[in-house]
């Protein structure tokens, strides 16, 4: 067992009411017959050093205590950024690349750590609870910031910080942390709920069971391909992140990928562990990515953190990353 990222996250999001998902969390909670009190965010990654799991205070309840589990320590909330008002369905989620410059870049300017989470439907910023007042300060000028608690949305109080904040200088941010880039080509896909009993067998087999049953495309010759697979079921939304090898094996037709279907590839930043406390490692990636207008998902785990670009863009993606990386001093 190599499980290793344990944290609870209460979800907060912002200009988003939570309701629209409600049918389909019922049916599930049904299913499992875990009614109301069932763990609504989910996420499980499958890097080369260890699992990463992230999951509400619900989710983190139901696992089994062992010595194998680090946890992060803190509590962190998950925001996510909606563009426009009134709900899920009347308005467009934004990538990483666009809120790069809006959100990402002035929470690093403040030094708040985050953790982030891309999935097929929206971009998950994670922050430590504790940090709360001072992203909704440093967010307040560009967003209405709502908190989502018990399915109820409501206004985030604002804690009534004034002034404190030192004025961001506009310093560059060179890439500080090495990178790499695996051979894999990935595809970001998603599934219906209602299919998932379906797959479940599959889905352990390439979570759990498939190390030592690497396909000969995989093993021998590709020392560049790397595991990773990613799968988030959050508020009855699954998110499935897997190279096109992996996506091979699940029946056609059952995943869906947006209509483009187009291959990512990764970018994987750090050498030694990036730990928790770090801020500005997402900036230094998606600063650049936003300055030439490259889509992006980002997912951090337990150690590193990973940014999937398209994959006609890798080249030109890691050649700016690298001037970055040569400009630090
Ligand atoms: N805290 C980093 C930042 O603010 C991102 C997360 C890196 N750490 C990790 N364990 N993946 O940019």
């Amino acid at each position: 067992s190599r499980m290793e990222l344990e944290e609870c996250v209460r979800p907060v999001e912002q200009s988003v009411s939570g309701e629209e998902s409600d049918t389909l969390l019922t049916t599930l909670a049904q299913e499992t017959s875990l009614e109301s009190d069932a763990c609504k965010f989910f996420s499980l990654t499958e890097t080369p050093e260890d699992y990463t799991i992230i999951v509400d205070e619900e989710g983190f309840l139901e696992l089994p205590s062992s010595e194998h589990l680090s946890v992060a320590g803190a509590t962190w909330l998950a925001l996510n950024v909606v563009s426009g008002g009134g709900g899920f369905s009347g308005s467009q989620p934004i990538g990483v690349t666009k809120i790069a410059k809006s959100v990402i870049a002035p929470l690093a300017d403040q030094n708040i750590s985050v953790f982030m989470l891309s999935t097929y439907q929206t971009d998950f910023i994670l922050v430590r609870e504790r940090d709360l007042p001072f992203v909704t300060h440093t967010l307040s000028s560009e967003f209405t910031i709502l908190r989502v608690v018990n399915g109820e949305t409501v206004a985030a109080e604002n804690l009534g910080i004034t002034n404190g904040f030192v004025k961001p200088k506009m310093v560059q941010r060179p890439v500080i942390h090495p990178l790499s880039s695996p051979s894999n080509r990935f595809c970001v896909t998603s599934l219906d709920p209602d299919t998932l009993p379906a797959v479940a067998t599959l889905l352990m087999d390439v979570m759990f069971y498939s190390n030592g049953v690497k396909d000969p495309m995989a093993a021998g010759e590709d020392c560049g391909h790397i595991r990773f697979f990613s799968f988030s079921l959050i508020e009855g939304y699954i998110s499935l992140v897997m190279d096109v090898q992996t996506q091979q094996r699940f029946p056609s037709n059952l995943l869906f990928t947006s209509a483009s279907g187009e291959l990512w590839k990764m970018v994987r930043i750090g050498g030694q562990p990036l730990g928790f406390d770090e801020c500005g490692i997402v900036a230094q990636i998606s600063e650049p990515l936003a300055a030439a207008d490259i889509p992006a998902y980002y997912i951090s785990t337990f150690k590193f953190d990973h940014a999937l670009v398209p994959e006609e863009n890798i080249n030109a993606v890691i050649g700016a990353l690298k001037v970055s990386q040569a400009e630090k001093h």
